[in-house]
């Protein structure tokens, strides 16, 4: 009897003690957690030692471009390359890209590679970057610093060149059509706030807009880059607008829901409609729109970007200098050209 008793202790002893240690230990997985709350961030582990460690901070997944630039950035930096990417995509928040940021500085990252969803608020976290040697190269967007040195690079797109193609291509068109001297009404669609596509391409159409005393821009609204809010907009400017001549739409997911919503409101537009669309991006299901006629012009922004990106490490790896930026190639596309690009198209 002594025995049993003897064995029913130990037995309920040793079970409590291994609950006393679980309940020790298990607020220091929380406390980890909480260190990237909301920021996915995927550890580097021992065995990369022999692979580039880079930081990718994709902005988001707003629009179709954006898949494309982060297959792009995916399929250029692989294993087989010699690199071991850490991925974050921030959802259009900056906070989480800062965060995001400061957990590749933590980790040592070789390099931190990051598309910034807006221009302003980025000194301090570079500076963390370079003070911590580790070189930035940033991507698509542009960052509004004073000291440029906070960043070794910058690959990406002529937002403003963008916007001015757009206004050209407008004041060629209505000269061709002889409206040079009619009123003009025109709406924008414009993309987040304060980045630097938005920023841009408003910039450089406004710019050539200015020129012309006969064109009048009713309305300038965000659409956020989306489809959904494209849409949305755009059905409530046909509501305050009965007579828009033009929309500009400063991509392709916002200028699709704005067909839609043309459509819905029975609303005309393209080659053959009362509304000259105006679109940026050039992913394939635009250019399909714009061989059919249905958006005028489709304004490239090249998100084909993962190959600089490798060729700026693979310079710096070996110590040679690399440039303070490079601008990636961009083309305009209207029906009479669409045709020949339409089947190398792979986003
Ligand atoms: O910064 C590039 C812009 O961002 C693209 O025009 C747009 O589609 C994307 O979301």
């Amino acid at each position: 009897m002594k025995k049993i008793v003897e064995k029913l202790k130990k037995l309920v002893f040793g079970h409590v003690s291994i609950l006393i240690v679980l309940l020790c230990i298990a607020p220091l997985f929380f406390v980890g957690k909480g260190l990237f709350q909301g920021v996915e961030i995927e550890q580097a582990p021992m065995e990369q030692e022999d692979l580039i460690v880079v930081g990718v901070s994709q902005l988001g997944s707003e629009s179709d471009w954006r898949s494309a630039h982060t297959l792009s950035i995916q399929n250029a930096l692989t294993k087989d390359a010699g690199y071991f990417l850490i991925w974050n995509n921030a959802r259009q928040m900056q906070e989480n890209q800062i965060k995001a940021i400061r957990g590749f500085i933590s980790q040592r990252v070789d390099y931190i590679v990051f598309a910034p969803v807006v221009e302003t608020g980025w000194e301090t976290v570079l500076q963390e970057a370079k003070d911590a040697g580790i070189p930035v190269i940033i991507i698509d967007r542009m960052v509004d610093v004073k000291d440029d040195s906070l960043y070794t690079t910058w690959i990406g797109t002529d937002a403003e060149e963008e916007g001015k193609r757009a206004g050209r291509w407008l004041e060629r068109y209505l000269r061709k059509k002889d409206r040079t001297s009619e009123e003009i009404h025109i709406v924008v669609l414009q993309g987040t706030p304060g980045s630097t596509a938005e920023l841009g391409r408003t910039r450089g159409f406004c710019e050539i807009a200015g020129y012309h005393d006969n064109w009048n821009i009713l309305e300038q609204t965000t659409g956020d880059f989306t489809a959904t809010r494209g849409k949305e907009v755009m059905r409530d400017m046909l509501r305050r607008h009965e007579d828009i001549d033009v929309l500009v739409s400063q991509n392709d997911d916002m200028t699709i829901g704005a067909i839609e919503a043309m459509q819905e409101a029975d609303v005309s537009f393209g080659e053959y409609g009362t509304v000259t669309v105006i679109s940026f991006d050039a992913i394939y299901d635009a250019l399909e729109l714009v061989k059919k006629g249905w958006i005028n012009v489709d304004i490239e922004c090249n998100p084909v970007q993962g190959d600089y990106i490798d060729k700026i490490i693979r310079r710096l790896e070996k110590g040679q200098p690399v440039g303070k930026s490079y601008i990636v190639e961009e083309n305009v596309f209207t029906k009479e050209n669409v045709e020949k690009f339409l089947d190398s198209r792979t986003y």
